[in-house]
C-alpha cells in the first residue's frame, strides 16, 4: 500500500515535516511504500473557482504543481496531511491543496473516497485544534476515513528539531501511523 505525506511547512527540515517523516517511518517498517511532497514554499494559487475541473476532469486548470500532486493523492491509499500552525489556522499552501484538489476530486467521481486520512501539526504554544481541525474537515468532506491516536496529533514545538525533544509528540504520531497500518491491513483484508 502506499502512503503519501504531505507537508505545508516551508521549513523543509522543521519540525512539520519531522513529525511527518516519524508517521512514514512505522509505516515504512510496517512494509508500505511511502513519499513525502514537500508543498510549503512552492508558489501558491488559490482555487479560481473557474469550474475546469468539471470540464477536463481529474485536472485543475491552474496548471501547476498541484496537478503532480493530485496524481500522487489519487494514486496513494493514506494521505497524511502536515501544516505548521500559522495565526491558528493552516498555512496558505496546505490552504491551496486542500481547496483545488478537493474540488479536482469531488469533480473525479470522488476519487479520494475511503482512502485514510490523517493530519499532524506543529505549534509552538495555542491554535494547533483549529489547523488539525481545518485537515480533518477536508478528509470528513471527501469521503475518507480519520485514524485517532492517544492524543491529537501535535507536537509542541519552536524551533527546527524542537519536536524531536517532544517525547509525547514522537509517541502520539507513531501511535498514528501504527493506526494507520492497522487501517490500513483492515480495509484491504
Ligand atoms: C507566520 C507564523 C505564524 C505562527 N502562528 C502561530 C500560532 O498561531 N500559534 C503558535 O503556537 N505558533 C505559531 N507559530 C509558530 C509555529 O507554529 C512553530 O514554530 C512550528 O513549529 C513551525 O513548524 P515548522 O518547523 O514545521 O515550520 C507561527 C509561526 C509563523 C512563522
Amino acid at each position: 500500500m502506499k502512503v503519501l505525506a504531505v507537508s505545508g511547512s516551508p521549513r523543509a527540515y522543521g519540525n512539520t515535516v519531522h513529525m511527518l517523516n516519524a508517521v512514514l517511518d512505522v509505516c515504512r517498517e510496517a512494509g508500505h511504500e511511502t513519499e513525502l511532497f514537500q508543498a510549503g514554499g512552492k508558489p501558491v494559487r488559490g482555487c479560481a473557482a473557474c469550474g475546469g475541473c468539471s470540464v477536463h476532469i481529474g485536472r485543475c486548470a491552474i496548471d501547476d504543481w498541484m496537478n503532480d500532486l493530485y496524481a500522487k493523492m489519487k494514486e496513494a491509499d493514506a494521505i497524511v496531511l502536515g501544516s505548521p500552525t500559522y495565526f491558528a489556522d493552516l498555512t496558505p499552501e496546505m490552504k491551496a491543496v486542500i481547496d483545488r484538489c478537493g474540488f479536482v476530486a469531488m469533480r473525479d467521481g470522488r476519487a479520494l473516497s475511503r482512502k485514510i486520512g490523517a493530519a499532524v501539526s506543529a505549534v509552538r504554544r495555542a491554535g494547533g485544534l483549529t489547523t488539525l481541525d481545518a485537515m480533518q474537515r477536508f478528509f470528513l468532506i471527501s469521503d475518507m476515513v480519520i485514524p485517532g491516536s492517544t492524543y491529537w496529533n501535535m507536537s509542541l514545538a519552536r524551533d527546527p528539531g524542537a519536536f524531536e525533544l517532544d517525547e509525547e509528540g514522537i509517541h502520539t504520531v507513531r501511535r498514528l501511523g501504527e493506526n494507520i497500518v492497522w487501517l490500513l491491513e483492515k480495509l484491504n483484508a
